[in-house]
């Protein structure tokens, strides 16, 4: 049951294969992998990684776990993704080389890494940041808590940074009820993590331990389920990708509604489906929709507080995130369990119909 049985090394090996990855590391939660991931990879105090301002707030929690400092960066609207040419512009305009450092001239702080998330079941943009970080001397952390099973250009979410984090907590596409996992196809920083995801253990008949550690790994009872989970999760994928299909089909022709979508270049799992109400086109607000399909049991959920409004992260330096601001105002997630019959889809939709006026559903 502990954290030394053999299902844990199971789940990891499933989970490198799943992603194409060399290494894998499981961790009690996605935050936990992400903390790790950081340390590895060299973030120090006071060094600066760039993340997207429209995600959950856990991946910049991490970074402050460092001591160091996340620079919020703005989304795309298009897919909502951490913005490739507003991390150019920045690189570009507010930063300079000095003394082999890469420093932001407005805090003086070395930037360090790149932590883009895959959100909301779809890949970031990666080659163009990628691209970047090759130029810059950074390193690229991928968050793919939320994309177990998602692809860009071919490549497996989890393959497109230098290391890449797992969440596998209740909500997630593929469950251990809590948990995470590193993947990396990087020995040594594979090897760092599971030490020091094991409380940094140098000699465990005497219990000798050089560094302070973490106690930060997945038990054996949870990675069981891990991997009676993972045998699932096309069938998991399927069925999201079927609940938005259905969703985009039938929301596509109503005014000031637009449903999240995916790129060309990627295939999502949709892990939760989103979409726009723009007020000023649909006659009603996000929220009002909310709250009108509260009232006939259907649950809707807006995103985030985009992170450069957070009161918890006021400290670091935050700046205008104008698309983050604009989706989040706009956008709720629609219901989007793996578990919903067609039945319950076309309740949902015949309940926004209701909403937003518009009659006659038929998927
Ligand atoms: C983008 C993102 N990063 C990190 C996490 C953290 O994962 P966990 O809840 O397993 O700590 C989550 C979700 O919970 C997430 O959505």
């Amino acid at each position: 049951v502990s954290t030394a049985g053999a299902f844990v090394t199971e789940f990891e090996h499933r989970v490198a294969d799943i992603t194409g990855t060399r290494y894998a590391v499981a961790t009690a939660s996605g935050t936990a992998a992400l903390h790790i991931a950081l340390l590895v990879a060299g973030v120090e105090a006071d060094d600066e990684v760039l993340v997207p301002a429209l995600t959950f707030i856990a991946p910049a929690n991490a970074v402050r776990y460092c001591n160091a400092w996340p620079v919020f960066v703005d989304v795309e609207a298009e897919y909502w993704q951490m913005d490739p040419n507003r991390v150019a512009d920045f690189l570009r305009g507010e930063c300079r080389w000095r003394d082999g450092r890469l420093v932001n001239l407005a805090t003086g702080r070395s930037v360090r890494a790149l932590l883009p998330v895959d959100l909301l079941g779809h890949p970031v943009d990666a080659d163009p940041l990628r691209e970047l970080a090759r130029e810059f001397g950074l390193i690229v952390v991928e968050d793919a808590t939320e994309s177990l099973g998602a692809t860009y250009k071919g490549r497996a979410v989890g393959s497109l940074g230098d290391v890449a984090c797992f969440s596998f907590n209740g909500n997630k596409i593929v469950t251990t009820g809590g948990g995470g996992m590193i993947v990396t196809d990087n020995a040594a920083w594979a090897e760092r993590a599971r030490y020091l995801t094991t409380q940094a253990k140098d000699e465990p008949v005497e219990y000798v331990h050089k560094e302070v550690g973490f106690n930060y790994r997945l038990t054996n009872v949870q990675a069981a389920l891990g991997c009676a989970q993972l045998e699932r999760l096309p069938g998991f994928v399927e069925a999201k990708r079927r609940s938005a299909r259905l969703y985009q089909d039938f929301l596509a022709p109503l005014a000031g509604v637009t449903s999240f979508r995916e790129a060309e270049w990627a295939h999502g799992t949709y892990w939760l489906f989103a979409a726009i109400f723009d007020e000023a086109k649909c006659g009603i607000s996000s929220r009002a929709v909310m709250h009108a399909l509260k009232e006939h049991g259907v649950e809707a959920r807006p995103l985030w507080q985009p992170l450069h409004r957070s009161p918890a992260h006021s400290a670091s330096n935050p700046t205008a995130c104008p698309v983050a601001d604009c989706i989040q105002a706009r956008a709720l997630c629609l219901p989007s369990s793996v578990n919903l019959t067609d039945d319950q889809r076309t309740r949902v939709l015949e309940t926004v119909a209701g909403i937003t006026g518009t009659a006659n559903v038929s998927i």
